[in-house]
């Protein structure tokens, strides 16, 4: 471009000073190769078109020429782990009846009533059979027809033409993800290399302990994008800061529907002076504000009981505790896990709106979904947490809906992560409704720390010009 500043390099941005391979090579153990591999791609600084996020026509176009050909994640197993166990899921004007089978598959059924439309379920539960409140046609749990009253009324429709249509289906990592196209790339191909990644962290082991949601007055993409990026960590969470290397964080683009962030913690802020700042320091504010350490809180004490032994590092130090922390939590043997694979925020997105953090902590598992139109969606937070070998999974704890009034610090499950989801929140309404007044109608991102957001909507276009 034209009126690029000729010292900053487009190819190669990166905050001066460590790197996260820097910060990874003092570490004591390292994480998998791949989170080392720089896989930052340029892809362009051109602004994004504020119309994006709120214009009605694009947001038809979304859901006539993206959500259907997507994969999206619609429950977890432990949400509908037995035979007859349903889910609704909803999304983009279209309803979901998830329902698991005798042979512990999954089928998504349109939960439509083909009578006369009503829909059959609003709600998640177990059933033997689907029948429809209005008039009573009912469905097996495998979609096909069971009764019609007054059968003698309908000659004209058949067993075969009343069977539930049905949608895609595809499962990984505990995660059941629907369709509405048939045709496509499968599970697999679509989140490649991302099952890769998780192997090791084994997503199929772990059960949702918490789940939030709250109705946002924002659109989806725009509160989204807000948690794609440590950037805005330094002056929306400055609480953050004295342990997490917000600037140091890298961002890597691993397939069409496949990013991440590593962001690390116990780790200073380079927004931060250091000076007289001591390794314990960061140690104590990262056990009081990290919302995934509670474990080392003593309540009988009032304290935090990390201690830094003379000579190591804040993040060694907290390294080695959440090694103890976590077979003391989830049995097995964390003794030669790498130190950010329990510390680090490993974010990673699946196109189009689900986050799942890597590594072996209880994982955050975000999702967004327009609710119902352009200017409203509904955010999930999950914490998803390793059930201990040889024990049962437990169910699913359901979703507990905030209020409008309330906050998601209302919500005692999430800890001190609520608190930090409020400080997001300050800034969504307030960008949806300044997008819609822009005077030069253009979102600019930062070419690397925002470079996730640019490869979404990428991404986003390849499906909305197929
Ligand atoms: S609409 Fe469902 S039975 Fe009539
Ligand atoms: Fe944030």
């Amino acid at each position: 471009m034209a009126d690029r500043d000729p010292n900053l390099s487009e190819n190669t941005p990166r905050c001066p000073g460590p790197g996260w391979d820097d910060i990874l090579q003092q570490d004591s153990i390292q994480p998998p190769a791949f989170m080392s591999e720089d896989q930052y791609q340029y892809l362009g600084s051109d602004p994004i078109d504020a119309k994006r996020f709120y214009d009605p026509a694009f947001f038809q176009l979304e859901v006539e020429k993206m959500w259907p050909n997507v994969w999206q994640f619609a429950a977890r197993n432990e949400e509908m782990p037995d035979a007859g166990d349903y889910v609704t899921y909803e999304n983009a004007g279209r309803s979901y009846l998830l329902v698991r089978q005798e042979d512990g598959s999954v089928k998504a059924f349109h939960n439509v009533c083909l009578h006369r439309g009503r829909k059959l379920t609003t709600d998640s539960g177990f059933a033997d059979q689907f029948a429809c409140p209005f008039h009573g046609f009912a469905w097996n749990t495998d979609g096909t027809l069971k009764n019609i009253p007054c059968r003698w009324d309908f000659g004209h429709l058949s067993d075969k033409k009343m069977q539930l249509p049905e949608a895609s289906v595809g499962t990984w990592g505990g995660y059941i993800f629907v369709r509405d196209a048939a045709e496509g790339p499968s599970l697999e191909e679509y989140l490649a290399p991302l099952p890769e990644h998780f192997k090791q962290w084994r997503h199929e082991d772990c059960v949702t302990v918490a789940w939030v949601g709250k109705v946002v007055k924002a659109n989806w993409k725009i509160t989204m994008e807000a948690f794609m990026e440590s950037y805005h960590a330094y002056v929306t969470h400055p609480q953050l800061m004295p342990f997490t290397g917000d600037a140091n964080a890298a961002y890597n683009i691993l397939g069409d529907h496949v990013n991440v962030n590593y962001t690390p913690f116990g780790t200073i802020s380079p927004h931060v002076n250091a000076n007289g700042k001591s390794e314990q320091w960061i140690v104590d504010e990262f056990v009081k504000y990290n919302g995934r350490s509670s474990d080392n809180y003593d309540p009988d004490k009032d304290q935090y009981n990390v201690h830094v032994p003379e000579g190591k590092s804040a993040r060694l130090a907290l390294g080695e505790a959440m090694r103890e922390a976590s077979t003391r939590a989830f049995g097995g043997d964390y003794s030669k896990v790498s130190e950010s694979e329990l510390l680090d925020a490993l974010v990673y997105n699946i196109f189009p709106n689900t986050a799942p953090w890597g590594g072996f902590m209880p994982n955050i598992v975000y999702r967004w979904r327009p609710w119902p139109d352009a200017d409203h969606c509904l955010m999930e937070v999950r914490v998803i947490a390793r059930v201990p070998e040889g024990k049962p999974h437990p169910r699913s704890v359901p979703m507990h809906l905030l209020s409008d009034s309330e906050t998601w610090a209302d919500a005692p499950e999430l800890g001190v992560l609520g608190a930090v989801v409020d400080q997001d929140m300050t800034n969504m309404e307030l960008t949806h409704e300044g997008l819609k007044c822009s005077k030069n109608g253009n979102v600019e991102l930062g070419d690397y720390q925002e470079i996730r957001i640019r490869h979404f909507h990428q991404t986003l276009d390849k499906y909305i010009n197929a």
